[in-house]
């Protein structure tokens, strides 16, 4: 299959160069798309066959449950049984934008786009491509990201095209997203809502909506007997470049001499056996670094937004330059932090060196 990219002006979204993915939507076809946090991989939500395609397309295991996305907030009755109060809250708060909700599932969703569950989750985009798309196509849009599964997630049409040109009929090329993690997921169907993804609309701003959020234990901890994620996507080895991950962590907030020393160490020592050895730092460290190896600033360490939009482009760039071994300076875990944490250290396979 031809994949066609068609590649949007922002300063003017004009309907004719969306209507040909909008049908092909229609159809039961895949179209990538843009969004505000990562690209999706976009089919018919109500179409049992279209989801399936997805699964295929991303190489992604079927039990593993899609978003469906929405382009405006009337779109939602058709999906779900009820909406329980701290999901209105919610929705009024952060809607559209980088937050999705699991609600229970009306009885138009077919099983293949939640994985078998009887809840549904459900996004309603603010990037203005993706709402139009959206619109155009007239049917709730399911869209896990737009990588093959394992991989990081794409933030720019070109990673997209790295993994699913020939899989997929058409990408939608809107620029690099704003934000560059996926979006938080907040389970709303029991008595207390759960954070089940860190993402852009942080603990601490839901706990402004609603008050109390409960945190699924699988977000910061790898998964044992008793911890098994609520999010059915966040137990596979996600994120991951091909590379070797070990992340290093000190004990203050700002990167201490220790952790730049232990970094250059091990990256040295991978270097001298004949290894590619890449290191992801912050702008205040990158001159620490040793040049024999591959070093990657992701920004100014106080300037979180930046981090988190550059993460996964570097983790890919670095599979693309082969690089076999990565250090990663830490971050904070608060705010934003929490997201761009938890990213690395499932891309880590949690190798966290305390120094
Ligand atoms: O930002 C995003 O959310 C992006 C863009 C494209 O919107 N999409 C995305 O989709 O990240 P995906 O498929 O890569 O991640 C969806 C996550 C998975 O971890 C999945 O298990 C979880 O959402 N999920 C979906 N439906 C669920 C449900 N009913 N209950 C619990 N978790 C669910
Ligand atoms: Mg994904």
């Amino acid at each position: 299959m031809e994949t066609k990219v068609v590649i949007i002006d922002r300063a003017l979204i004009r309907d004719d160069q969306l209507l040909e993915g909008a049908a092909i939507l229609r159809k039961g076809g895949l179209v990538a798309f843009p969004t505000e946090t990562v690209y999706g991989l976009g089919a018919n939500a109500l179409d049992p066959e279209a989801a399936k395609k997805i699964y295929a397309a991303k190489g992604r295991p079927s039990d593993n449950p899609l978003i469906a996305h929405i382009g405006q907030r009337s779109d939602l009755e058709v999906l779900v049984k009820e909406i329980p109060e701290a999901g209105r809250k919610l929705m009024k708060a952060y809607w559209p934008g980088p937050l999705t909700l699991i609600f229970p599932k009306s009885s138009a969703v077919p099983y293949e786009t939640t994985g078998g569950l009887d809840t549904v989750a459900v996004r309603m985009p603010s990037d203005l491509v993706a709402k139009r798309l959206i619109e155009l196509a007239g049917v709730p849009v399911a869209a896990p990201s737009a990588n093959t599964s394992g991989r990081p997630s794409p933030t720019t049409a070109d990673h997209v095209y790295e993994d699913m040109n020939g899989r997929i009929e058409m990408i939608v090329d809107g620029g690099p997203v704003g934000i560059g993690v996926e979006s938080t997921i907040v389970d709303v169907t029991g008595s207390v809502p759960m954070l089940l993804r860190p993402g852009a609309v942080t603990l601490e701003m839901l706990c402004d909506t609603v008050g109390q959020v409960a945190v699924d234990p699988a977000v910061a901890k790898p998964m044992s007997a008793e911890i098994k994620p609520k999010a059915p996507g966040m137990k596979y080895r996600h994120y991951a470049p091909k590379a070797e991950l070990m992340l290093v962590e000190g004990k203050e907030q700002s990167v201490s001499d220790k952790v730049v020393d232990v970094i250059a160490n091990m990256a040295l020592e991978k270097r001298a056996q004949g290894h590619e050895v890449g290191i992801i730092c912050t702008d205040e460290t990158y001159d620490r670094y040793p040049e024999e190896v591959r070093i990657r600033s992701l920004g100014q360490r106080s300037k979180e937004e930046t981090i988190a939009r550059n993460l996964f482009g570097v983790l890919r760039e670095f599979d693309s330059l082969g690089v076999e071994y990565i250090y990663s300076e830490s971050f904070s875990k608060e705010h934003l932090g929490q997201a761009i944490m938890n990213r690395l250290t499932k891309a880590a396979g949690y190798h966290i060196l305390e120094v």
